[in-house]
């Protein structure tokens, strides 16, 4: 995998995907850039976040997004600066952005890739200073090179990603991705302008001591979640919920543990979205040793109809993964 490269911590993440890139063939290249590209715009991002408070960036924007949400300044913000980013660096031919209704064809009609991101996930937090993040996934196109980008682009499986990773805006920036050679972490050395490597090889533990879900939505709950959670609380295991994705599922990568986001009334296909938010978190834990699943099976083997669509997403630790499924077997 392409930790077998064991890059020193502390190189560059220009330095690293270069060596990367010798020794496996993103495609001559573009790859690599795609993620200079991301790693730029989350550059910029982590500016804006620092400063939200100081800059009138905060609050929101008085109008809806596609998905019926108040669009919050930083949203929009975070949205332009990565469609620059990806536009600019030409490897894109097209991006799908929660922020926007259709995909946004770029111009690049000789890019061989298509980007789906949530720009700015956790946007409920921005405010209130709490971490907030960035998630995209990256698919080789279908359509013709030359021309514009199409539906199938972004349509094609959670397993036809070539990359996904995110960015986590917290108490230090990082970029985590795959590429499908395992799991690896940059942290931003904000007075250098540079992300340094610094976990060359994430995986996740097989169990632990976190369960992270939103219990205001108990009640509308399926019975066998309810009975999973029962008994972490009986096993005193630790309940964090952030209340964004990339933070909670990103401490959990680390201490181990489960996030769940069922069904409820509000959301009866579950509130995450499929394309930017539920996919790439899906290749990214299955590269490091984790499980992803709907609740009808594997996260990854969903098929995707719509461009928003939105799945129930239970992600984390394979043991904690195995005893929830258990629950929902033993409920039907
Ligand atoms: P986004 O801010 O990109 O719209 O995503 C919000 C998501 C996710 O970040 C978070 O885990 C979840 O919404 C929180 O939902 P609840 O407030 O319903 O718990
Ligand atoms: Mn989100
Ligand atoms: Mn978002
Ligand atoms: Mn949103």
């Amino acid at each position: 995998s392409e930790n077998t490269l064991a890059q020193p911590v502390g190189t560059t993440l220009d330095r690293y995907i270069m060596r990367a890139q010798a020794e496996f063939a993103y495609a001559t290249g573009e790859l690599s850039q795609l993620l200079r590209d991301l790693a730029l715009a989350g550059k910029i991002v982590h500016r804006d976040v620092n400063r939200a408070g100081l800059t009138g960036i905060i609050g929101s924007m008085g109008q809806q997004n596609v998905q019926g949400e108040q669009q919050q300044r930083l949203d929009v913000e975070a949205n332009i600066r990565f469609i620059r980013a990806l536009r600019n660096g030409g490897e894109a031919c097209a991006i799908l952005s929660e922020e926007e209704d259709d995909i946004i064809q770029t111009g690049n009609m000789k890019g061989r890739y298509v980007v789906a991101i949530d720009p700015l996930d956790g946007s409920s937090n921005i405010d209130v200073n709490v971490s907030i993040g960035t998630i995209f996934s990256i698919y080789r196109r279908v359509s013709a090179v030359g021309g514009p980008a199409t539906r199938a682009d972004f349509l094609q499986g959670g397993r036809a990603q070539i990359a996904a990773g995110y960015i986590l805006y917290g108490t230090s920036t990082m970029l985590v991705y795959t590429t499908g050679h395992g799991v690896v972490g940059f942290t931003y050395e904000n007075s250098l302008g540079e992300f340094f490597l610094s976990h060359p090889n994430i995986t996740i533990p097989a169990t632990g001591p976190v369960f992270s879900c939103n219990e205001g939505n108990w009640f509308d709950y399926p019975e066998y979640v309810r009975a999973f959670l029962t008994r972490c609380k009986q096993q005193r295991m630790s309940g964090r919920y952030v209340g964004s994705l990339v933070a909670d599922y990103h401490r959990n990568l680390f201490t181990g543990g489960i996030y769940l986001y069922p069904p409820t009334a509000k959301n009866p296909a579950g509130k995450l979205r499929v394309l930017y938010e539920n996919f790439p978190l899906a290749l990214l834990i299955e590269q490091a040793g984790g499980r992803a699943e709907t609740g009808q099976g594997p996260m990854l083997d969903l098929e995707p109809t719509d461009f928003h669509q939105r799945s129930p997403l239970f992600v984390g630790s394979p043991e904690l993964m195995t005893s929830l499924l258990a629950e929902s077997a033993a409920s039907v």
